[in-house]
């Protein structure tokens, strides 16, 4: 099958406005369901689909950056933070291929992909979830309870899923926010090392909160991330 990649619109010229007219019925991406979001530690049994914790944080990491759509930025009128403003425009509960804030996901032409180039397209993965979500309705959930458990914190399978989930769309090597760049071991150990990622996640006084606008990381997350810096961030 061909895959589309695409995404939602982060305009860095401000005032231009690209009317979003691509057709409805675009094919999606995978015809499976894929696994939600924060698989870290779980072996992907749980497939149940929650809001706050599968969805909001693709939002979060792949368009809320400054200058997208984030509360101060809203290009397009889009702020992709919470579950009212999410809900808000461009979705049909139900229907993913109706919404635009799926088609643009998908959508072949660069200039009009979410996330806007330089950045990456969301994952497969992180597409069939959002389409998931929508065609079951665009349901609110909150405390959704979590599939990490904190005994897994190798890097590959626990911070990467993570830094996938959360951290990646503001912190890819093709532009990386505050020059931190997350997709990929290099990226990570250095802030391992010198203290920030564990400063940035737990919210420690002196260090940028972090995921930037998101909700904190679970405390099962910050100690996967915790145990894993301990043990020297080892590449395994
Ligand atoms: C919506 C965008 C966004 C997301 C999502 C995000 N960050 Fe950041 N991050 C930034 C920006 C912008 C900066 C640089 C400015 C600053 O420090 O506030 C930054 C800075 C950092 C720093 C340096 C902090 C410091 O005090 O020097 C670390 C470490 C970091 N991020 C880690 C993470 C991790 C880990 C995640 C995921 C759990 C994450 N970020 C998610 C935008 C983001």
């Amino acid at each position: 099958m061909k895959v589309r990649f695409a995404v939602l619109v982060c305009l860095i010229a401000g005032g231009l406005v690209l009317g979003c007219k691509h057709p409805p019925g675009t094919p999606p991406p995978t015809s499976g369901t894929g696994t939600p979001g924060d698989t870290s530690g779980s072996g992907g049994n749980d497939t149940s689909l929650c809001f706050e914790r599968d969805v909001l944080p693709i939002f979060v990491s792949g368009c809320s950056r400054s200058g997208c759509h984030d509360a101060a930025s809203h290009q397009e009128g889009y702020v992709l933070t919470s579950y009212a403003t999410i809900v808000s425009r461009g979705l049909v509960a139900g229907n993913a291929n109706a919404s635009e804030l799926y088609e643009v996901l998908i959508e072949d032409r660069p200039e009009k992909r979410m996330p806007q180039p330089p950045n990456p397209p969301l994952s497969i993965e992180q597409i069939a979830i959002i389409k998931r979500w929508i065609d079951e309705g665009a349901k609110n959930g909150t405390n959704c309870g979590t599939k990490c458990n904190d005994s897994v914190y190798s890097y590959t399978a626990a911070i990467v899923p993570l830094t996938k989930t959360y951290c990646n769309g503001c912190h890819n090597s093709a532009s990386p926010s505050g020059g931190v760049i997350l997709d990929g071991y290099a990226g990570v150990k250095i802030v391992a090392d010198n203290g920030k990622l564990v400063g940035a996640v737990k919210r420690l006084a002196g260090y940028s909160p972090m995921p930037q606008g998101g909700n904190k990381l679970s405390d099962c997350n910050i100690s996967q991330i915790e145990k894993w810096v301990q043990a020297g961030a080892p590449n395994n």
